[in-house]
Protein backbone atom coordinates (compact mmCIF):
# COMPACT_ATOMS: atom_id res chain seq x y z
CA UNK A 1 0.00 0.00 0.00
CA UNK A 2 2.93 2.34 0.56
CA UNK A 3 5.92 3.20 -1.59
CA UNK A 4 9.36 1.87 -0.42
CA UNK A 5 11.27 4.43 1.38
CA UNK A 6 13.63 5.69 -0.29
CA UNK A 7 10.55 7.17 -2.60
CA UNK A 8 8.52 8.03 -0.44
CA UNK A 9 8.21 11.98 0.16
CA UNK A 10 6.36 14.23 3.14
CA UNK A 11 4.08 16.91 2.87
CA UNK A 12 6.62 19.59 4.21
CA UNK A 13 4.41 21.10 6.70
CA UNK A 14 3.25 17.83 8.06
CA UNK A 15 -0.39 15.97 8.23
CA UNK A 16 -2.06 12.93 9.58
CA UNK A 17 -1.29 9.68 9.86
CA UNK A 18 -4.42 7.20 9.56
CA UNK A 19 -3.96 3.91 10.77
CA UNK A 20 -6.84 2.03 8.72
CA UNK A 21 -8.39 -1.17 11.35
CA UNK A 22 -10.34 -2.12 8.49
CA UNK A 23 -13.38 0.18 8.84
CA UNK A 24 -15.33 1.09 5.62
CA UNK A 25 -15.11 5.44 6.42
CA UNK A 26 -11.16 5.09 6.70
CA UNK A 27 -10.94 7.04 3.17
CA UNK A 28 -13.66 9.30 4.49
CA UNK A 29 -11.19 10.11 7.35
CA UNK A 30 -8.59 11.06 4.88
CA UNK A 31 -10.97 12.73 2.69
CA UNK A 32 -12.43 15.12 5.52
CA UNK A 33 -9.25 16.29 6.68
CA UNK A 34 -7.71 16.94 2.90
CA UNK A 35 -10.85 19.08 1.98
CA UNK A 36 -10.41 21.23 4.88
CA UNK A 37 -6.57 21.41 3.56
CA UNK A 38 -4.09 19.11 5.72
CA UNK A 39 -2.52 16.96 4.02
CA UNK A 40 -3.26 12.87 5.53
CA UNK A 41 -2.07 9.46 4.48
CA UNK A 42 -3.38 6.18 5.34
CA UNK A 43 -1.45 3.58 6.30
CA UNK A 44 -1.93 -0.54 7.27
CA UNK A 45 -1.60 -0.53 11.21
CA UNK A 46 0.89 -2.93 11.23
CA UNK A 47 3.15 -0.52 9.06
CA UNK A 48 6.50 -0.34 10.41
CA UNK A 49 7.13 2.64 12.81
CA UNK A 50 9.89 3.72 10.49
CA UNK A 51 7.51 3.87 7.39
CA UNK A 52 4.57 5.87 9.46
CA UNK A 53 6.96 8.45 10.78
CA UNK A 54 8.64 9.01 7.86
CA UNK A 55 5.31 11.08 6.12
CA UNK A 56 6.18 13.35 9.07
CA UNK A 57 3.11 13.02 10.58
CA UNK A 58 2.52 15.18 13.08
CA UNK A 59 -0.84 13.67 14.73
CA UNK A 60 -1.96 10.18 13.98
CA UNK A 61 -5.67 8.72 14.39
CA UNK A 62 -6.71 5.29 14.61
CA UNK A 63 -9.84 4.11 12.56
CA UNK A 64 -12.80 2.18 13.28
CA UNK A 65 -13.08 -1.58 12.51
CA UNK A 66 -15.55 -4.47 12.23
CA UNK A 67 -13.22 -6.08 15.06
CA UNK A 68 -14.19 -6.38 18.98
CA UNK A 69 -10.56 -6.07 20.37
CA UNK A 70 -11.05 -8.94 22.23
CA UNK A 71 -11.45 -10.78 19.14
CA UNK A 72 -8.93 -13.44 18.46
CA UNK A 73 -7.01 -11.70 15.65
CA UNK A 74 -8.19 -8.53 16.57
CA UNK A 75 -5.34 -5.70 15.17
CA UNK A 76 -3.84 -4.07 18.58
CA UNK A 77 -1.91 -1.05 19.01
CA UNK A 78 1.58 -0.76 17.75
CA UNK A 79 4.09 -0.78 20.19
CA UNK A 80 5.28 2.51 19.51
CA UNK A 81 2.39 4.15 19.90
CA UNK A 82 2.08 4.06 23.46
CA UNK A 83 5.51 6.19 23.72
CA UNK A 84 5.16 8.01 20.98
CA UNK A 85 4.57 11.63 21.94
CA UNK A 86 2.52 12.41 18.78
CA UNK A 87 -1.53 13.52 19.46
CA UNK A 88 -3.79 10.29 19.17
CA UNK A 89 -7.17 10.11 18.01
CA UNK A 90 -9.48 7.64 18.48
CA UNK A 91 -12.59 6.50 16.69
CA UNK A 92 -14.85 4.20 17.40
CA UNK A 93 -12.39 1.10 17.17
CA UNK A 94 -9.35 3.12 17.83
CA UNK A 95 -11.58 4.42 20.75
CA UNK A 96 -12.05 0.70 22.24
CA UNK A 97 -8.36 -0.11 21.58
CA UNK A 98 -6.82 2.71 23.18
CA UNK A 99 -8.85 1.73 26.26
CA UNK A 100 -8.08 -2.12 25.98
CA UNK A 101 -4.09 -1.07 25.44
CA UNK A 102 -4.01 2.04 28.15
CA UNK A 103 -6.11 -0.12 30.93
CA UNK A 104 -9.23 0.74 30.90
CA UNK A 105 -12.21 -1.82 30.03
CA UNK A 106 -13.98 -2.12 26.86
CA UNK A 107 -17.47 -4.53 27.35
CA UNK A 108 -19.18 -6.22 24.22
CA UNK A 109 -22.53 -4.22 24.95
CA UNK A 110 -25.80 -6.43 24.68
CA UNK A 111 -27.18 -3.48 22.34
CA UNK A 112 -25.98 -1.74 19.32
CA UNK A 113 -26.26 1.51 19.04
CA UNK A 114 -26.58 2.56 15.29
CA UNK A 115 -27.79 5.84 14.19
CA UNK A 116 -28.32 9.72 15.03
CA UNK A 117 -27.25 10.63 18.84
CA UNK A 118 -27.06 13.48 21.09
CA UNK A 119 -23.91 13.62 22.90
CA UNK A 120 -23.27 16.04 25.71
CA UNK A 121 -19.73 17.67 25.64
CA UNK A 122 -17.10 18.74 27.87
CA UNK A 123 -15.30 21.90 26.31
CA UNK A 124 -11.92 20.66 25.61
CA UNK A 125 -9.61 21.79 22.25
CA UNK A 126 -11.15 18.49 19.78
CA UNK A 127 -14.70 20.30 20.57
CA UNK A 128 -13.34 24.11 20.31
CA UNK A 129 -16.31 26.34 19.13
CA UNK A 130 -19.17 23.06 18.81
CA UNK A 131 -22.09 23.37 20.41
CA UNK A 132 -22.54 21.61 23.96
CA UNK A 133 -24.62 19.01 22.51
CA UNK A 134 -23.34 17.48 19.51
CA UNK A 135 -25.60 15.52 17.10
CA UNK A 136 -23.46 12.62 15.95
CA UNK A 137 -23.53 8.82 13.89
CA UNK A 138 -22.91 6.02 15.92
CA UNK A 139 -21.84 2.78 14.68
CA UNK A 140 -20.60 0.56 16.94
CA UNK A 141 -21.16 -3.12 19.56
CA UNK A 142 -18.69 -2.37 22.12
CA UNK A 143 -18.22 0.50 25.09
CA UNK A 144 -16.09 1.88 27.40
CA UNK A 145 -16.91 0.85 30.87
CA UNK A 146 -13.73 1.66 32.66
CA UNK A 147 -11.31 4.64 31.64
CA UNK A 148 -8.12 3.96 31.90
CA UNK A 149 -5.86 6.25 34.30
CA UNK A 150 -5.33 9.53 33.48
CA UNK A 151 -7.96 10.09 31.32
CA UNK A 152 -11.08 11.47 31.43
CA UNK A 153 -14.41 11.97 30.07
CA UNK A 154 -14.88 13.91 27.26
CA UNK A 155 -18.68 13.01 26.00
CA UNK A 156 -21.83 11.20 27.04
CA UNK A 157 -25.04 9.99 25.47
CA UNK A 158 -27.41 7.81 27.75
CA UNK A 159 -26.66 5.23 26.40
CA UNK A 160 -23.09 5.74 26.74
CA UNK A 161 -21.37 7.12 29.79
CA UNK A 162 -18.10 7.59 27.92
CA UNK A 163 -18.93 8.38 23.87
CA UNK A 164 -15.62 10.79 24.12
CA UNK A 165 -12.61 10.66 26.31
CA UNK A 166 -8.91 12.16 26.35
CA UNK A 167 -5.79 12.51 28.14
CA UNK A 168 -4.90 15.67 27.75
CA UNK A 169 -1.49 16.06 29.02
CA UNK A 170 -1.04 13.51 26.26
CA UNK A 171 -2.36 15.00 23.42
CA UNK A 172 -4.83 11.74 23.54
CA UNK A 173 -8.33 11.67 22.40
CA UNK A 174 -11.11 9.40 21.30
CA UNK A 175 -14.51 8.99 20.12
CA UNK A 176 -17.37 6.42 20.23
CA UNK A 177 -18.81 8.43 17.09
CA UNK A 178 -17.80 8.64 13.65
CA UNK A 179 -16.94 12.56 13.13
CA UNK A 180 -15.79 11.76 9.26
CA UNK A 181 -19.55 10.57 8.38
CA UNK A 182 -21.77 13.82 7.13
CA UNK A 183 -24.57 12.41 9.29
CA UNK A 184 -22.27 14.19 12.05
CA UNK A 185 -22.65 17.51 11.04
CA UNK A 186 -20.09 18.91 13.45
CA UNK A 187 -17.38 16.45 11.86
CA UNK A 188 -15.29 18.00 9.94
CA UNK A 189 -14.92 21.01 12.61
CA UNK A 190 -14.05 17.94 15.34
CA UNK A 191 -11.18 16.68 12.79
CA UNK A 192 -9.79 19.97 11.80
CA UNK A 193 -10.03 20.86 15.57
CA UNK A 194 -7.90 17.47 15.92
CA UNK A 195 -5.32 18.62 13.49
CA UNK A 196 -5.01 22.19 13.44
CA UNK A 197 -5.53 23.15 17.41
CA UNK A 198 -4.02 19.89 18.91
CA UNK A 199 -1.35 18.62 16.47
CA UNK A 200 -0.03 22.17 15.37
CA UNK A 201 -1.03 21.41 11.29
CA UNK A 202 -1.05 24.11 9.05
CA UNK A 203 -3.79 23.63 6.62
CA UNK A 204 -1.88 24.61 3.47
CA UNK A 205 -2.20 21.22 1.27
CA UNK A 206 -3.74 23.49 -1.35
CA UNK A 207 -3.72 22.95 -5.20
CA UNK A 208 -0.49 25.46 -5.62
CA UNK A 209 1.18 23.57 -2.78
CA UNK A 210 0.28 20.07 -3.94
CA UNK A 211 1.79 20.99 -7.81
CA UNK A 212 5.71 22.42 -6.20
CA UNK A 213 5.71 19.36 -3.71
CA UNK A 214 4.82 16.93 -6.78
CA UNK A 215 7.31 18.92 -9.25
CA UNK A 216 10.15 18.77 -6.76
CA UNK A 217 9.70 15.16 -6.46
CA UNK A 218 9.41 14.06 -10.19
CA UNK A 219 12.29 15.66 -10.51
CA UNK A 220 14.19 14.10 -7.54
CA UNK A 221 12.87 10.93 -8.88
CA UNK A 222 13.72 11.29 -12.73
CA UNK A 223 16.63 13.57 -13.19
CA UNK A 224 17.62 14.07 -16.73
CA UNK A 225 16.38 10.50 -17.96
CA UNK A 226 13.19 10.54 -20.44
CA UNK A 227 9.58 9.37 -19.65
CA UNK A 228 6.89 8.16 -21.54
CA UNK A 229 2.98 8.56 -20.74
CA UNK A 230 0.24 7.17 -22.14
CA UNK A 231 -2.26 9.58 -22.78
CA UNK A 232 -6.55 8.75 -22.64
CA UNK A 233 -8.34 11.46 -23.27
CA UNK A 234 -9.07 10.96 -19.60
CA UNK A 235 -8.80 13.44 -16.58
CA UNK A 236 -6.25 11.09 -14.45
CA UNK A 237 -3.58 10.78 -17.75
CA UNK A 238 -4.32 14.35 -18.32
CA UNK A 239 -3.59 15.73 -15.49
CA UNK A 240 -0.36 13.58 -14.54
CA UNK A 241 0.74 14.70 -18.57
CA UNK A 242 0.88 18.14 -17.46
CA UNK A 243 1.99 17.86 -14.09
CA UNK A 244 5.18 15.92 -15.65
CA UNK A 245 5.51 18.24 -18.42
CA UNK A 246 5.69 21.21 -15.64
CA UNK A 247 8.00 19.35 -14.04
CA UNK A 248 10.65 18.03 -17.14
CA UNK A 249 9.44 19.69 -19.83
CA UNK A 250 10.53 18.12 -23.13
CA UNK A 251 12.08 14.77 -21.36
CA UNK A 252 8.27 13.68 -21.82
CA UNK A 253 7.05 12.42 -24.58
CA UNK A 254 3.01 11.39 -24.63
CA UNK A 255 1.07 8.72 -26.69
CA UNK A 256 -1.92 9.33 -27.79
CA UNK A 257 -3.23 6.34 -29.39
CA UNK A 258 -6.55 7.19 -31.55
CA UNK A 259 -8.67 3.19 -31.15
CA UNK A 260 -11.43 4.23 -33.17
CA UNK A 261 -13.48 4.42 -29.48
CA UNK A 262 -13.27 7.29 -28.54
CA UNK A 263 -16.30 10.21 -27.88
CA UNK A 264 -17.34 12.43 -29.85
CA UNK A 265 -14.37 15.47 -30.63
CA UNK A 266 -12.10 13.65 -28.12
CA UNK A 267 -8.89 12.87 -30.36
CA UNK A 268 -9.09 16.49 -32.13
CA UNK A 269 -9.37 18.05 -27.91
CA UNK A 270 -6.23 15.72 -26.89
CA UNK A 271 -4.11 16.45 -29.80
CA UNK A 272 -5.49 20.39 -29.61
CA UNK A 273 -4.70 20.61 -26.01
CA UNK A 274 -1.55 19.06 -25.58
CA UNK A 275 0.04 19.51 -28.86
CA UNK A 276 -1.06 22.33 -30.10
CA UNK A 277 -1.68 24.77 -27.28
CA UNK A 278 0.44 23.37 -24.45
CA UNK A 279 3.60 22.19 -26.89
CA UNK A 280 3.20 19.20 -25.38
CA UNK A 281 5.95 15.85 -27.25
CA UNK A 282 2.88 14.21 -28.13
CA UNK A 283 2.93 11.59 -30.72
CA UNK A 284 -0.87 11.31 -32.00
CA UNK A 285 -1.20 7.40 -33.36
CA UNK A 286 -4.05 6.56 -35.84
CA UNK A 287 -5.20 3.41 -35.32
CA UNK A 288 -9.15 3.02 -36.22
CA UNK A 289 -8.53 0.78 -39.38
CA UNK A 290 -6.42 -1.45 -36.95
CA UNK A 291 -8.62 -1.78 -33.99
CA UNK A 292 -12.16 -1.72 -36.18
CA UNK A 293 -9.74 -4.98 -38.62
CA UNK A 294 -9.19 -6.64 -35.00
CA UNK A 295 -13.54 -6.32 -33.58
CA UNK A 296 -14.76 -7.17 -36.95
CA UNK A 297 -17.69 -9.97 -36.59
CA UNK A 298 -16.88 -9.81 -33.17
CA UNK A 299 -19.90 -9.40 -30.36
CA UNK A 300 -19.20 -11.61 -27.63
CA UNK A 301 -18.32 -8.52 -24.83
CA UNK A 302 -15.28 -10.08 -23.40
CA UNK A 303 -13.83 -10.98 -26.41
CA UNK A 304 -13.88 -6.87 -27.04
CA UNK A 305 -11.94 -6.83 -24.15
CA UNK A 306 -9.25 -8.90 -24.79
CA UNK A 307 -9.00 -8.00 -28.25
CA UNK A 308 -8.51 -4.31 -27.20
CA UNK A 309 -6.61 -4.47 -24.57
CA UNK A 310 -3.94 -6.71 -26.46
CA UNK A 311 -4.04 -4.14 -29.63
CA UNK A 312 -3.48 -1.31 -26.87
CA UNK A 313 -0.27 -2.51 -25.75
CA UNK A 314 0.94 -4.08 -28.81
CA UNK A 315 0.59 -0.30 -30.53
CA UNK A 316 1.77 0.96 -27.64
CA UNK A 317 5.02 -0.93 -27.23
CA UNK A 318 5.57 -0.15 -31.36
CA UNK A 319 5.53 3.34 -31.11
CA UNK A 320 7.79 3.59 -26.93
CA UNK A 321 10.21 1.63 -29.11
CA UNK A 322 10.70 3.86 -31.75
CA UNK A 323 11.48 6.35 -29.44
CA UNK A 324 14.73 4.56 -27.97
CA UNK A 325 16.20 4.67 -24.72
CA UNK A 326 13.23 5.43 -22.39
CA UNK A 327 13.76 4.35 -18.73
CA UNK A 328 10.48 5.54 -16.99
CA UNK A 329 6.46 4.92 -17.74
CA UNK A 330 4.22 7.35 -15.78
CA UNK A 331 0.97 6.05 -14.92
CA UNK A 332 -2.21 8.03 -13.92
CA UNK A 333 -2.87 5.84 -11.07
CA UNK A 334 -4.94 8.20 -8.28
CA UNK A 335 -4.84 7.26 -4.54
CA UNK A 336 -8.30 5.38 -4.27
CA UNK A 337 -6.21 2.48 -6.33
CA UNK A 338 -3.81 2.81 -4.18
CA UNK A 339 -5.74 2.25 -0.87
CA UNK A 340 -7.96 -0.42 -2.58
CA UNK A 341 -4.87 -2.57 -3.41
CA UNK A 342 -3.86 -2.64 0.13
CA UNK A 343 -6.78 -1.99 2.15
CA UNK A 344 -6.57 -2.79 6.37
CA UNK A 345 -6.87 -5.85 8.01
CA UNK A 346 -10.56 -5.86 8.16
CA UNK A 347 -11.32 -5.15 4.56
CA UNK A 348 -12.03 -7.91 1.74
CA UNK A 349 -9.44 -8.36 -0.59
CA UNK A 350 -10.84 -5.87 -3.12
CA UNK A 351 -9.08 -5.95 -6.99
CA UNK A 352 -6.95 -2.97 -8.14
CA UNK A 353 -7.89 -1.14 -11.07
CA UNK A 354 -6.96 -2.51 -14.46
CA UNK A 355 -4.92 -0.18 -16.13
CA UNK A 356 -4.71 -2.62 -19.58
CA UNK A 357 -2.95 -0.05 -21.58
CA UNK A 358 0.37 -0.78 -19.46
CA UNK A 359 0.24 -4.08 -18.12
CA UNK A 360 1.58 -6.57 -20.26
CA UNK A 361 4.49 -4.80 -22.08
CA UNK A 362 7.11 -7.02 -23.14
CA UNK A 363 10.14 -7.89 -20.72
CA UNK A 364 12.86 -6.21 -22.56
CA UNK A 365 10.61 -3.02 -22.57
CA UNK A 366 10.80 -3.13 -18.82
CA UNK A 367 10.08 0.48 -17.01
CA UNK A 368 10.34 2.20 -14.06
CA UNK A 369 7.00 3.30 -12.96
CA UNK A 370 6.55 6.85 -12.00
CA UNK A 371 3.02 7.55 -10.77
CA UNK A 372 2.74 11.50 -10.43
CA UNK A 373 -0.90 11.51 -8.46
CA UNK A 374 -0.52 8.12 -6.39
CA UNK A 375 -1.53 10.51 -3.22
CA UNK A 376 -4.20 12.07 -4.56
CA UNK A 377 -7.85 11.81 -4.74
CA UNK A 378 -9.86 12.75 -7.85
CA UNK A 379 -11.24 15.89 -6.24
CA UNK A 380 -7.48 16.48 -5.43
CA UNK A 381 -6.36 15.55 -9.24
CA UNK A 382 -9.21 17.82 -11.28
CA UNK A 383 -8.25 21.14 -8.83
CA UNK A 384 -4.75 20.44 -9.43
CA UNK A 385 -5.72 19.98 -13.14
CA UNK A 386 -7.76 23.67 -13.07
CA UNK A 387 -4.34 25.19 -11.29
CA UNK A 388 -2.47 24.06 -14.57
CA UNK A 389 -5.09 25.35 -16.68
CA UNK A 390 -6.76 22.63 -18.25
CA UNK A 391 -9.68 22.87 -20.10
CA UNK A 392 -12.63 22.33 -18.02
CA UNK A 393 -13.95 19.99 -20.56
CA UNK A 394 -10.95 17.76 -20.00
CA UNK A 395 -10.94 18.33 -16.39
CA UNK A 396 -14.70 17.58 -15.62
CA UNK A 397 -15.22 14.42 -17.93
CA UNK A 398 -16.95 12.00 -16.68
CA UNK A 399 -15.16 8.31 -16.06
CA UNK A 400 -14.67 6.21 -19.41
CA UNK A 401 -14.28 2.73 -20.05
CA UNK A 402 -10.74 1.55 -21.53
CA UNK A 403 -12.32 -0.62 -24.17
CA UNK A 404 -14.65 2.73 -24.87
CA UNK A 405 -17.25 2.66 -27.30
CA UNK A 406 -16.80 -0.82 -28.17
CA UNK A 407 -18.42 -1.73 -24.63
CA UNK A 408 -21.67 0.56 -25.60
CA UNK A 409 -21.85 -0.42 -29.41
CA UNK A 410 -23.28 -4.18 -28.42
CA UNK A 411 -23.20 -6.58 -31.44
CA UNK A 412 -20.72 -5.89 -34.02
CA UNK A 413 -18.63 -2.80 -34.00
CA UNK A 414 -18.50 -0.95 -37.49
CA UNK A 415 -17.43 2.47 -38.26
CA UNK A 416 -20.90 3.08 -39.41
CA UNK A 417 -22.72 1.91 -36.03
CA UNK A 418 -20.07 3.49 -34.14
CA UNK A 419 -21.25 6.99 -36.02
CA UNK A 420 -24.54 6.18 -34.61
CA UNK A 421 -23.52 6.15 -31.10
CA UNK A 422 -21.30 8.51 -30.92
CA UNK A 423 -23.48 10.97 -32.54
CA UNK A 424 -26.04 9.91 -29.94
CA UNK A 425 -24.05 10.04 -27.24
CA UNK A 426 -22.74 13.82 -28.05
CA UNK A 427 -26.11 14.44 -27.78
CA UNK A 428 -26.94 13.18 -24.38
CA UNK A 429 -23.58 14.93 -22.90
CA UNK A 430 -25.06 18.14 -24.67
CA UNK A 431 -28.20 18.28 -23.14
CA UNK A 432 -27.73 17.03 -19.68
CA UNK A 433 -24.41 19.58 -20.22
CA UNK A 434 -26.95 22.21 -20.85
CA UNK A 435 -29.37 21.57 -17.68
CA UNK A 436 -26.40 21.62 -15.58
CA UNK A 437 -26.66 17.93 -14.54
CA UNK A 438 -23.15 16.73 -15.66
CA UNK A 439 -20.67 17.70 -12.39
CA UNK A 440 -21.58 15.59 -9.74
CA UNK A 441 -25.42 15.31 -10.15
CA UNK A 442 -24.88 12.40 -12.51
CA UNK A 443 -21.62 10.25 -12.15
CA UNK A 444 -21.81 8.90 -15.33
CA UNK A 445 -24.42 9.32 -18.60
CA UNK A 446 -24.06 8.21 -22.06
CA UNK A 447 -25.86 6.36 -24.69
CA UNK A 448 -26.00 3.15 -25.59
CA UNK A 449 -26.64 1.23 -29.22
CA UNK A 450 -28.30 -1.63 -29.17
CA UNK A 451 -29.00 -4.07 -32.04
CA UNK A 452 -32.43 -4.09 -31.88
CA UNK A 453 -34.56 -3.13 -34.46
CA UNK A 454 -38.17 -1.90 -34.29
CA UNK A 455 -40.62 -0.50 -36.55
CA UNK A 456 -41.30 3.35 -36.41
CA UNK A 457 -42.93 6.06 -38.87
CA UNK A 458 -41.33 9.10 -40.34
CA UNK A 459 -42.99 10.85 -42.38
CA UNK A 460 -45.44 8.86 -44.57
CA UNK A 461 -43.19 6.44 -44.51
CA UNK A 462 -42.06 3.17 -42.52
CA UNK A 463 -39.16 2.38 -40.64
CA UNK A 464 -36.99 -0.28 -39.43
CA UNK A 465 -33.85 0.94 -37.38
CA UNK A 466 -32.11 0.53 -34.33
CA UNK A 467 -32.53 1.68 -30.40
CA UNK A 468 -30.68 3.83 -28.36
CA UNK A 469 -30.81 3.40 -24.59
CA UNK A 470 -29.46 6.18 -22.71
CA UNK A 471 -27.67 5.56 -19.36
CA UNK A 472 -27.80 8.02 -16.49
CA UNK A 473 -25.88 7.06 -13.38
CA UNK A 474 -25.28 8.41 -9.60
CA UNK A 475 -23.33 6.69 -7.31
CA UNK A 476 -20.29 8.08 -4.82
CA UNK A 477 -17.85 4.69 -6.00
CA UNK A 478 -19.14 2.74 -8.72
CA UNK A 479 -19.53 -0.58 -6.78
CA UNK A 480 -23.30 0.41 -6.32
CA UNK A 481 -25.46 2.87 -8.51
CA UNK A 482 -28.68 4.41 -8.60
CA UNK A 483 -30.22 5.67 -12.03
CA UNK A 484 -30.51 9.31 -12.62
CA UNK A 485 -33.85 10.95 -11.92
CA UNK A 486 -33.74 12.92 -14.60
CA UNK A 487 -36.04 15.82 -15.28
CA UNK A 488 -38.73 14.13 -17.90
CA UNK A 489 -37.97 17.46 -20.42
CA UNK A 490 -34.24 16.57 -20.47
CA UNK A 491 -34.93 12.88 -20.94
CA UNK A 492 -37.89 14.32 -23.87
CA UNK A 493 -35.02 16.69 -25.33
CA UNK A 494 -32.51 13.80 -25.24
CA UNK A 495 -35.17 11.48 -27.08
CA UNK A 496 -36.59 14.10 -29.55
CA UNK A 497 -32.61 15.57 -30.53
CA UNK A 498 -31.53 11.52 -31.29
CA UNK A 499 -34.48 10.21 -33.11
CA UNK A 500 -34.15 13.55 -35.70
CA UNK A 501 -30.40 14.07 -35.87
CA UNK A 502 -29.10 10.11 -35.89
CA UNK A 503 -29.33 8.40 -38.61
CA UNK A 504 -30.58 4.93 -38.05
CA UNK A 505 -32.19 5.20 -34.92
CA UNK A 506 -35.83 5.49 -34.75
CA UNK A 507 -36.33 4.35 -30.54
CA UNK A 508 -35.06 6.15 -27.85
CA UNK A 509 -35.18 4.03 -24.00
CA UNK A 510 -34.40 5.08 -20.60
CA UNK A 511 -32.78 2.27 -18.54
CA UNK A 512 -33.97 1.95 -14.87
CA UNK A 513 -31.74 -0.48 -13.81
CA UNK A 514 -30.00 0.05 -10.91
CA UNK A 515 -26.06 -1.37 -10.05
CA UNK A 516 -26.58 -4.18 -9.19
CA UNK A 517 -28.12 -6.35 -10.75
CA UNK A 518 -27.01 -4.43 -13.69
CA UNK A 519 -23.85 -2.85 -14.25
CA UNK A 520 -23.26 0.33 -15.37
CA UNK A 521 -21.94 -0.44 -18.60
CA UNK A 522 -24.20 -2.73 -20.76
CA UNK A 523 -21.23 -4.54 -21.59
P1 LIG B 1 -19.53 -1.38 -14.36
O1 LIG B 1 -20.04 -1.52 -15.75
O2 LIG B 1 -18.59 -2.48 -13.98
O3 LIG B 1 -18.68 -0.04 -14.36
O4 LIG B 1 -20.62 -1.20 -13.35
C1 LIG B 1 -18.15 0.59 -13.22
C2 LIG B 1 -17.22 1.70 -13.68
O5 LIG B 1 -16.06 1.13 -14.32
C3 LIG B 1 -15.97 1.59 -15.66
N1 LIG B 1 -15.51 0.47 -16.48
C4 LIG B 1 -14.26 0.32 -16.95
N2 LIG B 1 -13.17 1.10 -16.83
N3 LIG B 1 -11.93 -0.42 -18.14
C5 LIG B 1 -12.01 0.73 -17.43
O6 LIG B 1 -11.01 1.45 -17.34
C6 LIG B 1 -12.97 -1.27 -18.31
O7 LIG B 1 -12.87 -2.30 -18.95
C7 LIG B 1 -14.21 -0.86 -17.68
N4 LIG B 1 -15.45 -1.42 -17.61
C8 LIG B 1 -16.22 -0.59 -16.88
C9 LIG B 1 -17.36 2.06 -16.02
O8 LIG B 1 -17.34 3.02 -17.07
C10 LIG B 1 -17.84 2.62 -14.71
O9 LIG B 1 -17.32 3.93 -14.51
Amino acid sequence: MSLPMSKRRAFHSGGIAILDYGSQYTQLIARRLREQRIYSEIFAPNAPESEVLASAPRGIILSGSPYSVYEAGAPQLPAYLRTLELPILGICYGMQLLAHSFGGAVSGAAQREYGAATVAIVPCPLFRDLPEQLVVWMSHADRIEKLPEGWQALGSTPNAPYAAMGDLSKRRYAVQFHPEVTHTPHGAAILRNFAVHVCGCTPDWTPKAIIEESVAALRAQIGAERVILGLSGGVDSAVAAALLQRAVGDQLTCIFINTGLLRQGEPEQVIQTFQRERHMRLVAVEATEEFLAALAGVTEPEQKRAIIGEKFIRTFEAEARKLGQVRFLAQGTIYPDVIESGGGPGSAARTIKKHHNVGGLPPDLAFELVEPLRYLFKDEVRQIGTELSLPDSLVWRQPFPGPGLAVRCLGEVTFERLARLRAADAIVLEELGRANLLRGETAQAFAVLLPVRSVGVMGDGRTYQETIAVRAVQTEDFMTAQWARLPYEVLARISERIVNEVQGVNRVVYDITTKPPATVEWE
